[in-house]
């Protein structure tokens, strides 16, 4: 005879309960609800001293974080930026940045660890089932919650046990700490370097692929031409940061379509140069459309009328591609009239 066969009252208290919680299959139900299973205790339940290990178990982790919070923060500030160590299998890589990721996980991981141990081992553990309720609650279930919340506090031993509460106080006070050590990394200001860039009055406009100094006659029309500051080479040590902000696109249009009165006067028989830099998020413009004159950015498709002063036709870009205001020196070479007039690239907060 099984237990669901003997009159409830006759089973023991525990059978007796486990009993009730199993519903039977019926036409409404189809699955029998096989109830909980017997509950097993934890050895901490029943064995202070067992609680008192995992208390100091979890202990152990939380100032094991914030001794590696300042590990994080010792290292940031002596090892220098250039130094390289060797990882297997990586290879090479730069000491700071594995330094700072292997204290920084080490911290995080055991503030989680330490948490899931002490809801493992410590934390109250009964077992409860619930039937599933409608999504807005009775201010009645509302204030079961807050009492159920105040009495989880009161079962975690929050208050009681002061050396996890301490300890737990300091890995999470510590480890924001290397979030407020890496805004270090964000260097000085920018100034004004971002309103500037290499070109000048007087500066030969050079082809990017050929690195010649570009004429009239070499653009043609319907082509797109890359063009760079006279002087700046691949091997400059800040080829980059100047390149990213000083890279032209150079494309030749019938002088009567040109639609915008500046853009005209700026150009040079109908020669006209352009920031290749995005002002959505600053991607290299590369697409040309030489029917409609509309240049794409191949990031997020922002889209350019070279025609009409390079406003934005479509897309998610901000403001008008800067236009470089162009013209010929005396041997025959296209060459800028000056800086650019607007910052290029993306929107920032000084624009202005
Ligand atoms: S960067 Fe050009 S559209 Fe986003």
């Amino acid at each position: 005879m099984s237990s669901q066969d003997i009159p409830e009252e006759n089973l023991p208290a525990e059978q007796a309960e486990e009993h009730r919680a199993v519903a039977v299959a019926d036409e409404q139900n189809p699955f029998a609800d096989p109830g909980l299973p017997p509950h097993e205790h934890r050895i901490q339940d029943t064995d202070e001293r067992a609680a008192k290990r995992s208390e100091r178990m979890v202990a152990l982790l939380f100032t094991v974080s914030m001794l590696a919070t300042i590990a994080f923060i010792v290292a940031y500030l002596v090892i220098p930026n250039d130094k390289s160590i060797f990882v297997f299998p990586i290879g090479h890589i730069s000491a700071m940045n594995f330094t700072l990721g292997l204290t920084l996980g080490v911290a995080l991981f055991c503030i989680g660890a330490g948490a899931v141990h002490w809801a493992r081992t410590l934390m109250s553990d009964v077992e409860v089932a619930d039937d599933r309720h409608a999504i807005a609650a009775s201010p009645e279930v509302r204030a079961k919650v807050h009492e159920d919340f105040r009495q989880g506090a009161k079962e975690s031993a929050f208050g009681r046990r002061k050396l996890i509460r301490t300890t737990m106080f300091g890995a999470l006070a510590l480890v924001p700490l290397s979030g407020v050590m890496l805004l270090g990394g964000l260097g000085p200001a920018p100034g004004t370097k971002l309103r500037h860039t290499l070109w000048a009055k007087g500066k030969r406009l050079v082809n990017m692929n050929t690195n010649q100094p570009l004429r009239p006659e070499d653009v043609m029309v319907g082509s797109l031409t890359f063009a760079k500051p006279d002087g700046l080479e691949e091997t400059d040590e800040e080829f980059q940061n100047d390149i990213a902000k000083a890279a032209l696109m150079i494309v030749r249009l019938q002088p009567d379509n040109i639609k915008d009165k500046r853009e005209l006067d700026w150009s040079h028989e109908g020669i006209v140069a352009f920031s290749k830099i995005c002002t959505h998020v600053g991607c290299p413009i590369s697409l040309y459309e030489q029917q409609t004159h509309h240049v794409l950015c191949p990031c997020h498709q922002s889209t350019f009328d070279l025609s009409d002063g390079a406003r934005v036709i479509f897309g998610p870009a901000g403001h008008a591609l800067p236009q470089l205001r162009i013209g010929v020196d005396s041997e025959g070479y296209l060459q800028a009239l000056g800086d650019f007039e607007e910052p290029v690239g993306p929107a920032f907060w000084e624009r202005g």
